[in-house]
Parts: C-alpha cells; sequence; structure tokens
C-alpha cells in the first residue's frame, strides 16, 4: 500500500526504530522512578545508577503484579465495553489509498464522560481509591510495556494472516512491519476498531484518568491541592475534553488516516501516552507548589487560549473539507488550491487545500498553539528540575518531525499543487508576515 515508504533514509529508519525499540521501555521506568522516587531530580536518579550499575537499574525496575494487571484489565475491559455499547453517530473516515471508507460510531464524549464520572463516583462513595493507581503506578508502566509489546506481535501476525481490509500489506522487511505496522484500519469483528481503542480509549482516556488520579494523591497526601497542581490538572483536562469534543475529526488525521497500526503508533498510545504525556502532573504530586492566585490565572487562561487556538485550526481544516469549501473562514469565503492526485488502483480525485485562515498563517501553524499549551500546563512545576519539561522538548521534536513526514507524503500525494501550496504558505517565523 502507499504508505509503506520510510521518509527518512534507510539508514536513520533503521537507528531510529532501533533505538526506540530499546529505549523507550528503560526510559518509562526511569522518568517514572525519577518522579516518584528521586524527587524529580535526573541528578539525583543518576547518581544511583552511578553508584549501583545495571543492577540497581533492574532493582528499580517494578515487576508487573497482579494488581496491576486487574487494574489494566478492568480499565480496557470497561473502555472497550463504552466504546462498543455506548450509542453514537455514524459517521465515515477518509478515503484510504485503496479506495476503502471506514465507519465509525462517534461515542467518544459520551464514552469520556461515563469514564471520569464512575472513577471519581468509585471514589467519592468509597469504593475504589484512585491513590492506589498512584502508589502502583511503576508497576502498571511495567506491565503495560510487557503487556502491549505483546500486543503489537498481536497486530503483527493478524496483519499477516487475517488483515480486516485491503489497507494493509508487508513491506518485506520484518523490523519495518513490526514498528510501522502492517494493517491501516484494523479490527477485530466488523464493529471494534483497534486503533479508535489503543489511541483514543485506552491513550487518550488513561491521560484524563490519570491527571486526576495525580490530583486525588496530592490531596489525600497533603489535604488539600495546591494551586500549581489545579491549573496542570485543568489544563490536562480542558485539552483531553477538546479531544473527545472533536474525537471524530481526529479519525481524519494523520495517526489514523496514514500511520499504520503498529509499534510506533501503538505502543506510543498504550504506555508513552500514560506515562510521558501525563508526567508534568506526576512531577506536581509530590512538588505542591503555589503560584499565588493571579499567577495561577494568567497561566490558566494563557493555556485554554492555546488549546482553543489548536482547536480551532483543526476545526477550520475539518469543515473547510466537510462543506466542499463552502464555509466561511474568518469572516470571508476561503482561498484554496483544488490539487488533484492519483489512488494506488489508477483513479484521479481531487482535494482542497485551505490557504486562509489559521491554514494560511504558515504551514502547520496548528503546531504552535499544541506545543504552547503543553508549556502552559508544565510551567506551574517552575524551574527547579528539568524533567518535567521533558514532554514538551519530546513534543517539540515529535510535530517537526511529523510535519516532515506530513510534507513528504503530500508532496508525492499532490505533486505541483504541493508545490503551488508551499510557495503560497511557507514556514513562516512570524505568521503572516516571513
Ligand atoms: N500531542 C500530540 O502528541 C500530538 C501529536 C500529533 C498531532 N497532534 C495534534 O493533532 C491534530 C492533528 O494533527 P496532525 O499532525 O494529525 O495533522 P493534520 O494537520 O490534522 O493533518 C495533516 C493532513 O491534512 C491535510 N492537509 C494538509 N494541509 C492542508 C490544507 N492546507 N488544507 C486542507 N487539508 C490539508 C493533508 O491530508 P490529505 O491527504 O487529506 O490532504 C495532511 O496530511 C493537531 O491539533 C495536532 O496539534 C498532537
Amino acid at each position: 500500500m502507499a504508505e509503506a515508504k520510510t521518509v527518512h533514509s534507510p539508514l536513520v529508519t533503521y537507528i531510529s526504530m532501533l533505538s526506540l525499540l530499546t529505549l523507550c521501555p528503560p526510559f518509562v521506568i526511569l522518568l517514572w522512578y525519577t518522579m516518584v522516587h528521586a524527587d524529580g531530580s535526573i541528578a539525583q536518579t543518576f547518581d544511583y545508577l552511578r553508584q549501583h550499575g545495571l543492577q540497581g537499574f533492574l532493582n528499580i525496575w517494578p515487576r508487573p503484579t497482579a494488581v496491576a494487571w486487574k487494574i489494566i484489565a478492568v480499565y480496557a475491559a470497561f473502555e472497550a465495553a463504552l466504546q462498543l455499547y455506548l450509542p453514537g453517530k455514524t459517521v465515515k473516515g477518509p478515503i484510504s489509498p485503496t479506495g476503502n471508507q471506514p465507519v465509525y460510531k462517534a461515542n467518544g464524549m459520551a464514552a469520556y464522560f461515563v469514564t471520569l464520572i464512575t472513577y471519581i463516583g468509585l471514589w467519592w462513595f468509597g469504593i475504589f481509591n484512585p491513590t492506589i493507581v498512584y502508589d502502583h503506578l511503576g508497576e502498571i508502566y511495567s506491565a503495560l510495556i510487557v503487556g502491549s509489546f505483546i500486543f503489537c506481535i498481536f497486530l503483527y501476525i493478524k496483519g499477516h494472516v487475517a488483515p480486516s481490509s485491503t489497507d494493509s500489506g508487508s513491506s518485506g522487511n520484518i523490523i519495518i512491519d513490526f514498528y510501522w505496522g502492517m494493517e491501516l484500519y484494523p479490527r477485530i469483528g466488523k464493529n471494534f476498531d483497534i486503533k479508535v481503542f489503543t489511541n483514543c480509549r485506552f491513550g487518550m482516556m488513561s491521560w484524563a484518568v490519570l491527571a486526576l488520579t495525580y490530583c486525588i494523591k496530592q490531596y489525600e497526601q497533603n489535604g488539600k491541592v495546591a494551586d500549581s497542581m489545579l491549573v496542570n490538572t485543568i489544563l490536562m483536562l480542558v485539552y483531553v475534553t477538546k479531544f473527545f469534543w472533536w474525537e471524530a475529526g481526529y479519525w481524519n488525521t494523520m495517526d489514523i488516516a496514514h500511520d499504520r497500526a503498529g509499534f510506533y503508533i501503538c505502543w506510543g498510545c498504550l504506555v508513552w501516552v500514560p506515562s510521558i504525556y501525563t508526567s508534568p502532573g506526576m512531577y506536581l504530586v509530590n512538588h505542591p507548589i503555589n503560584l499565588g492566585t493571579q499567577l495561577a490565572f494568567y497561566i490558566l487562561v494563557a493555556g485554554i487560549l492555546c488549546i482553543y487556538i489548536n482547536y480551532d485550526c483543526d476545526r477550520q481544516r475539518q469543515e473547510f473539507r466537510r462543506t466542499n469549501g463552502k464555509c466561511i473562514v474568518w469572516g470571508k469565503a476561503p482561498s484554496k488550491i483544488v490539487a488533484t492526485y492519483t489512488t494506488t488502483s489508477g483513479e484521479t480525485k481531487s482535494s482542497l487545500l485551505l490557504t486562509s485562515g489559521w491554514w494560511g498563517l504558515s504551514r502547520h501553524f496548528h503546531y504552535v498553539p499544541e506545543i504552547l499549551g503543553a508549556f502552559f500546563w508544565t510551567v506551574p512545576a517552575l524551574f527547579n528540575h528539568f524533567l518535567p519539561y521533558f514532554y514538551v522538548i519530546f513534543l517539540t521534536i515529535l510535530l517537526f518531525d511529523r510535519a516532515k513526514r506530513d510534507d513528504d507524503r503530500c508532496r508525492s500525494k499532490y505533486g505541483k499543487y504541493w508545490k503551488l501550496y508551499c510557495e503560497r504558505v511557507p514556514y513562516r517565523i512570524i505568521p503572516g508576515i516571513y
């Protein structure tokens, strides 16, 4: 299928794949250990490792326990049941490179509210205390690392023996197939979409659940919640709420429409999102910093504004595509390029590229508020330690790489039309000017 090509040179691809496969799992454990047991200080963890060597590292790696497996299994089963059984409108995804059009049930917002209300309700009525999740976090990550790896092997085998649609295939290289995935839209049965589960209902949902967990843990530990933790939790929840509000739009983005279900995306959503994306909140549990009402308020407002702009960029593009360009963008008819392309089956199709509104300011402008939003939910941690900022830095690198991957993909899809688009909307340092 068309997306099998790799963006970087084969050597860079192999090096980055192998390093991610081998370095990400220990990194998740070291980050958790540093946040929870080493005061968020990289120097302290480094000192420990220098003194105790490899054996010391193995000693801090928690073994997956029965409690951890139970928490993961109950959570995963609950989310899978909500995905399958909650009512929702039927929506169609974008047409795939081989001409398929996946159909989804848009019940993400309902699943999100049911999950949060259930979780808070379990705590409120004394049935389950979320601090148990925090207290077993290392074991949970350890179990997720192993479980998700096995799950990716299952995806690889399924892609070979029982693909769900013609949007699948092998690159001929086992490592690339495992890493980038075999299938674009793997399903169990007709209705259970695996990428919706891994990316949205497990990964993104765990972000909100863990943000609440950290907040509740600080409350149970100190009898109150610091304003830094409140700002962090509210901004993360606003971001995840925005995500589920717009979930059907997410099904049109690169993660779902272009990236196949392999280690890169699925392991990332099952392990990296719950651990790394939530890490600023994990840090704040043991650092109840007081910002003061005024500073807390300014950070909160700045963060909400960034999340709103990021949402509005995505909304603008989606609305523009949905109405086939017959919409209003910033009070005017949108300016656009009509780009034609050829599908893998040889059919000629056309797409519209928006060149006004947010999308006229600069290419991939929407990544700027995305990064700034993450900065604002991290900055309540102030600047005593570097580690809480790891997510913002990682996100910046990820989005730069994504912009390049997307440019390369669009150049090969649209050819001269993409060249024209790049001339009209270049990368700009000051949006709209140069
Ligand atoms: N926190 C995270 O880890 C993270 C990671 C990634 C993304 N995100 C967020 O997720 C959202 C979606 O981002 P995304 O990276 O998936 O990319 P996206 O910008 O939603 O999708 C890119 C696709 O949009 C189409 N496109 C490009 N330029 C266009 C234009 N001018 N007009 C109309 N369509 C155009 C192209 O697809 P066609 O083939 O359809 O033309 C392109 O492949 C963003 O808000 C982003 O910030 C978050």
